[in-house]
């Protein structure tokens, strides 16, 4: 195998039609516009429709992604998708996608690693390219996160929304994959969990269902503090690893959890506001979709540039955490446009 180096060749993302706004939020429980939006920076989020799974909204992305990269779906190796709202417990709903975009028999698989879920699969993805296991993986991040959402708990409900983001990663002359900063810790995973459906509690009962044992509960202040905090230690030893300086970042596209803990690790970088990218208001949080969903936006807005620096920082279930420093090589628009991709694209 020769180690080769890896840049993403194209982007894509897709949101439900459905939005529920703050203001709709207000008629479920007690809350309000302002509690949301001071505390969050949320004004709305996409909820999926019945008989749109997370399969569904990951092809539509996918096709974009791989559009965007003038490529077609049997030109793929490999397909990830990084999710925690499957379309089933199992098979993993990247063999779907496979399927759904007309080529059964690429390897497929999904991460389940929550909000960290692109951080982790762009780490295990880029790091598939780099040694040549494979030339070309498609990874997702897809969430239907308003199926596993109580929404009678109002701390929760407000959160989270729907929606999906995916990469082309190609094996590149250059390479973008600069350094990254992965960990976990599941010595208290009641932080942020779904009670019941898995094997360490019994068989769900009516009961469960009744009592919504099986949705999101989330000790928020304690997943506020341990994000702000890893998201910064994150930062450091990616940048660390790549050999970067924090002036030297031009952009930072961080999970879309929260804007107060988006702020606290733009404060840390020393970033100006025009360079973090936050599109929390329109979608809340996507999980593991947020990251790939914000990297679709920006390279739609033209906004990055050959040679930038981007830092990836996320957080999550697990808990999790993780940072991918990265240099932007290629003009992604420009394959979009049918052009030919520059720095040093191998065919
Ligand atoms: N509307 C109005 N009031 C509310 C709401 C709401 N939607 N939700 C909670 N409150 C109330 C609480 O009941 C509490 O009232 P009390 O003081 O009378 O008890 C008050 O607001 C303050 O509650 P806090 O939990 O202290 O509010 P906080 O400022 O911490 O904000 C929040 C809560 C937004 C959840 C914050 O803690 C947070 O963002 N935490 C991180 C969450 C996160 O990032 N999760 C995603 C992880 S990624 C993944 O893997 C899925």
């Amino acid at each position: 195998m020769t180690p080769t180096g890896v840049r993403i060749a194209g982007v894509g993302h897709h949101v439900p039609q459905r939005v529920l706004t703050n203001a709709d939020l207000e008629q479920m429980f007690d809350t309000s516009d302002e509690w949301i939006t001071s505390r969050t920076g949320m004004k709305e989020r996409h909820i999926a429709a019945d008989g749109e799974p997370t399969s569904e909204i990951a092809v539509a992305a996918a096709r974009k992604a791989i559009a965007s990269a003038g490529l077609e779906p049997k030109d793929l190796d490999c397909i990830i998708v990084a999710t925690v709202t499957p379309d089933y417990v199992f098979p993993a709903t990247a063999c779907i996608v496979g399927s759904k975009l007309g080529v059964p028999g690429t390897p497929a698989f999904d991460i389940e690693i929550a909000c960290s879920g692109f951080i982790y699969g762009l780490t295990v993805a880029a790091s598939m390219v780099r040694t040549g296991v494979f030339k070309r993986v498609l990874l997702i991040g897809a969430e239907e996160l308003s199926r596993i959402m109580n929404y009678e708990d109002r701390s929760t409900a407000v959160l989270f929304g729907d929606g999906a983001g995916a990469v082309v990663l190609e094996a590149s002359a250059v390479d973008s994959f600069l350094g990254a900063e992965l960990g976990a810790d599941g010595s208290d995973p009641k932080n942020l969990y779904i009670e019941v459906g898995g094997t360490a509690s019994p068989p769900i009962c009516a009961g469960d269902i009744e009592g919504k044992r099986n949705k999101v509960v989330m000790n928020g202040r304690e997943v506020f503090r341990f994000a702000v905090t890893k998201m910064i230690e994150a930062t450091n030893v990616a940048l660390d690893r790549a050999g970067v300086s924090p002036r030297d970042v031009a952009w930072l596209i961080p999970h879309q959890a929260n804007r107060r803990i988006i702020d606290a690790a733009a404060k840390h970088l020393d970033l100006p506001s025009d360079r973090v990218i936050v599109n929390i208001e329109r979608y809340g949080n996507t999980s593991a979709a947020s990251i790939p969903m914000a990297l679709s936006e920006t390279v739609e807005a033209g906004k990055l540039k050959d040679g930038d620096v981007v830092l990836f920082v996320g957080f999550g279930g697990g808990l999790s955490w993780g940072a991918v420093a990265w240099r932007w090589t290629g003009d992604v628009q420009a394959s979009r446009n049918g052009k030919v991709a520059s720095a040093g694209t191998q065919s």
